[in-house]
């Protein structure tokens, strides 16, 4: 196992270029299921958690061939069942419910668990697909889904903390082979949403509405193969944002659309940020000093949950007081613990984070709980005097494709060794 060492306190410069969009690539790459034929895919970002989907999708029976500038995916699915030791290890593997029980008419996924950001129910899956007529059981940790043809229905897919994106995808994906069409009012809005809907369209389904919250499918007989390109990552885009703003940094983001990153860019213009927006690109200009600044997080258009343990960080080492709210997962604070560790001054009060800004933070052995606090912890480490340690990165390669090599590129202090 490998540890992060980081020298803090050394500015970035020069730019980075963003990966394509994790939470992009795995329900497209799920996606696959819904036909026999070929599918291309570019831009899918190399990275733990795109290639649990490839395993598994390869133990439903698809051949995947991993080249240099693209994945090509080929053959259908010849096995139903989604086993337990790969779904329970990355959540997003659930959304081959729905493209599964389309293409097979039966589907037997295992029940992917909670984790540490919260309890992570499926309910709203569940119900999106007994919409569209499928019988469900749950049998010894699976559920076990059935149709002999799906049929289009008109349903309400929000939940007690608004849309859900895996659901829709879930929804979407099996409404497109489904009779007639199907109508999801709440469905998620997310940039990830419409990326799956472009390549699901690109491969012959009939969508309307997608990046609203009322998404229509018209059901079709047969889908056909496809070549993608999956969008850039919104989140990691963010994650730099975050760290530069954190060293005072004029660094320049490519790859990136400015447009999906509007709460995030928002809110740090409050702060006293400023920035050069271009097709493609972001320019940071910095100011010394930042004013704190509350956020709160919610669904797609608001400020994403993905980058609040970020922005707690850099709030962590704005004096003054902020207050960190969120509203999709209530309980994702863990990165609180550790960011105390390193000098922050933060406590949680139910489901706010008092954040009483510090001028300096201090290096420490830290632990990453999850993939969006690892990234906490090295904004914390770059910018805090001395030297941090964090253990468990194998989080941090579930969702940043070359982090610490893209980070040093831009003058950063920050080594893999071994624990
Ligand atoms: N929810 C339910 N019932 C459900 C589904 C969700 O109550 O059936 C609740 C969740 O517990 C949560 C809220 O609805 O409180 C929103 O969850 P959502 O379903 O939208 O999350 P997800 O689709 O499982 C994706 C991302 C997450 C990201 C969330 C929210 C992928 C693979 N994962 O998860 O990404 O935090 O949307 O934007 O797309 C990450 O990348 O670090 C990550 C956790």
């Amino acid at each position: 196992m490998e540890k992060l060492v980081i020298e803090g306190g050394h500015a970035l410069k020069g730019e980075v270029r963003v990966s394509g969009s994790k939470n992009a690539a795995l329900p497209v790459l799920a996606a696959t299921l819904l036909t026999d034929d070929e599918c291309v895919l570019r831009n899918i970002p190399r990275l733990r958690d795109t290639m649990t989907m490839v395993k598994l999708l390869r133990s439903l029976g698809k051949t995947i061939d991993i080249g240099k500038d693209s994945v090509t995916v080929s053959k259908g699915p010849s096995n139903h069942v989604a086993e337990y030791k790969l779904v329970s290890t990355m959540r997003g593997s659930f959304c081959v419910l729905g493209p599964l029980l389309a293409k097979l008419g039966k589907a037997k996924v295992s029940l992917p668990g909670g984790c540490v950001i919260g309890i992570r129910p499926v309910d709203l899956h569940i119900k999106g697909i007994k919409a569209l007529g499928a019988k469900i059981d749950f049998d010894s940790g699976y559920v076990v889904a059935s149709a002999h043809r799906l049929k289009g229905n008109h349903m309400y897919l929000g939940g007690g903390f608004g849309s859900s994106v895996l659901a829709t995808a879930n929804v979407m994906m099996a409404a497109t082979l489904a009779d007639g069409e199907t109508i999801i009012e709440s469905a998620a809005c997310e940039p990830e949403i419409e990326d799956l809907a472009n390549f699901l369209m690109a491969m012959g389904a009939k969508i309307k509405g997608k990046g609203t919250p009322q998404i229509a499918v018209q059901g079709v007989k047969k889908l056909h193969g496809a070549n993608f390109r999956i969008s850039s990552d919104r989140i990691e885009a963010g994650t730099f944002i975050l760290l530069a703003a954190a060293l005072r940094s004029n660094i320049t983001i490519r790859e990136t659309n400015f447009m999906h990153l509007l709460a995030l860019l928002d809110k740090l213009e409050e702060a006293g940020m400023r920035f050069e927006k271009e097709y493609n690109l972001i320019r940071l200009k910095c100011s010394r000093h930042l004013k704190p600044t509350s956020i709160t997080t919610f669904p797609y258009p608001g400020f994403p949950t993905d980058l609040q343990a970020q922005f707690m960080a850099l709030m962590a080492m704005t004096p003054g007081v902020s207050v960190i709210t969120d509203k999709v997962y209530p309980d994702r604070f863990i990165h609180i613990a550790e960011l105390n560790r390193m000098g922050a001054s933060i406590r949680r009060e139910g489901s706010n984070a008092i954040v009483e800004g510090v001028k300096t933070l201090h290096g420490a052995p830290v632990m990453a709980s999850d993939l969006r606090a690892s990234s906490a912890l090295i904004i914390a480490g770059l910018a805090a005097k001395g030297k941090t340690e964090i253990h468990r990165i194998y989080h941090l390669e579930r969702g940043y494709e070359n982090l610490d090599e893209k980070l040093a590129t831009m003058g950063a202090k920050i080594y893999r060794e071994k624990e």
